[in-house]
């Protein structure tokens, strides 16, 4: 009997002892069983080649951010797994190149593009870690929007954002109850994007009414919807009042939910003092200004810019001049334009025109230019081609040439020599045996006469 609660004692200490390895020690070999876990939990993994170079050189670095990471008693595990092995997780995880280091944190991937020592390695680690809502006291507040108003880049996540500072989200009072539940659930949706900081009072808690704001732009803005709908408001608040959209980060402003008010003002311009673009650039800034005062606007409309235009020709379809305001909804790539001249709009006339739209798309009375229709979509595919060649000779006219002379050359020629060739040649050999047929016959029939002038000379 004591037999029996010895073994059970022992194997209960063992499967204990299996549990709390958690952190191992060590850097674990993965499988495809990996794919079952990765969604548990903090993981940090390298995903190599067995030939790869690069990856033989940074297996010793690895192993040592093992040991570190274990001895920080952080609860991420180390992994590296052999992708000529387990082709199904490179598939299914879409690593591109060797080696590719992945931190996942209850399933968010964030990529690692960092350098290769173990120092930057292990602090990435630790950043990712990090609580995702970081706590800080009622003093320690104003130090935190200096942080935020600064102007400052996402280094942890490598998530560059054109901004001029980027949105946080704070939340106030005690980290309880239904609105605490749903800004935790913001927080684990977007923390990758934004940061996210929850502040309770030192002293009088009962007057520190829970309330969740967003700190951007120098201002806060409170969030004053359902509590359902608070993760839609993160997303929807996630960039600055104006902020400079590019091909990369257009479908991400996009997806905010809002529709974007594009303005399209070369970046050179805004030093030039005679310019109108420079003039209407401020207005548009000031009507950014001016949007927060009117909540409705506010929730509906984005403000972006765009230095110069061919991604706003692009979108139209057509060749923009600068400056240009347009509304724009990339969802369904319609687009919307004022009556007005866009470079004699004052900040009245842009909040009108918005006013109108906002009107006019509710009860479909506004005219929708492009879309993803079929049609449109060819069409947009043939302009962006024509757009394409035409900027490459505006920009560099020698290279274009070129590029597109040297085969169009080659190509003449082919097609000179083809159509000049003397097909007669070809018929010649063709109808050949025929035509010698004929000249052998000729030659025979000359032949005897001539071999009886020889003979006849002979004679
Ligand atoms: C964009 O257009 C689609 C389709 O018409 C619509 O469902 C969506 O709400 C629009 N987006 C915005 C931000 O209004
Ligand atoms: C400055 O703006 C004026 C007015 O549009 C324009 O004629 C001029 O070429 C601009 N200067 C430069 C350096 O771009």
């Amino acid at each position: 009997m004591t037999h029996v609660i010895l073994t059970i004692f022992c194997i209960f200490l063992y499967l204990y002892d299996v549990e709390s390895i958690n952190p191992p020690s060590a850097v674990l070999d993965l499988s495809d069983k990996f794919l079952d876990v990765k969604d548990e939990g903090m993981w940090f993994v390298e995903f190599y080649a067995p030939w790869c170079a690069h990856c033989k050189r940074l297996h010793p670095v690895w192993d040592q951010v093992g040991h570190s990471l274990s001895d920080s008693n952080l609860p991420i595990r180390v992994g590296k797994l052999d992708c000529t092995r387990f082709p199904a997780v490179a598939n299914k995880l879409s690593i591109q190149g060797y080696p590719t280091i992945i931190f996942f944190r209850n399933g968010h991937a964030i990529d690692y593009r960092g350098g290769r020592e173990k120092e930057s390695l292990v602090s990435f680690a630790k950043r990712c870690a990090a609580p995702i809502i970081e706590n800080i006291k009622e003093d320690q507040l104003e130090k935190v929007r200096i942080l935020i108003s600064r102007n400052f880049q996402n280094i942890i996540f490598q998530v560059k954002l054109s901004a001029r500072s980027q949105p946080s989200y704070i939340f106030f009072g005690e980290s309880s109850g239904p609105l605490f539940d749903a800004f935790n659930t913001a927080a684990n949706a977007k923390f990758s994007v934004a940061r996210f900081y929850s502040v309770s009072s030192l002293k009088e808690a009962a007057t520190f009414r829970q309330r969740v704001v967003v700190s951007k732009d120098n201002e806060e803005i409170e969030f004053n919807g359902e509590i359902e709908t608070l993760t839609d408001w993160v997303t929807r608040e996630r960039w600055p009042g104006f902020v400079q959209a590019t091909a990369s980060n257009l479908a991400e402003i996009g997806a905010s939910g809002k529709l974007v008010v594009l303005i399209v003002s070369s970046e050179s311009q805004k030093l030039n003092n005679t310019s109108p673009i420079r003039e209407f650039h401020k207005t548009a800034e000031e009507a950014t200004k001016e949007l927060r005062k009117h909540p409705a606007l506010w929730n509906r409309f984005q403000f972006a810019w765009l230095d110069g235009s061919d991604l706003a020709s692009q979108i139209q379809m057509a060749a923009v001049s600068e400056p240009h305001l347009f509304i724009f909804n990339y969802t369904s790539y319609e687009y919307y334009l004022s009556e007005d001249e866009p470079s004699k709009m004052t900040i009245k006339s842009i909040l009108t025109f918005l006013e109108q739209s906002a009107e006019g798309i509710d009860k479909s009375t506004i005219i929708a230019f492009g879309g993803r229709h079929l049609l449109t979509r060819i069409k947009r595919m043939i302009f962006e081609l024509y757009w394409n060649v035409a900027q490459m000779f505006a920009t560099q006219p020698l290279l274009s040439s070129c590029l597109f002379g040297v085969p169009i050359a080659f190509l003449s020629i082919i097609c000179y020599s083809i159509c000049s060739a003397d097909f007669t040649v070809d018929r010649d050999e063709f109808y050949g045996e025929e035509d010698e047929l004929v000249d052998d016959e000729e030659g025979v029939e000359n032949e005897h006469p001539e071999t009886d002038d020889d003979h006849e000379k002979a004679e």
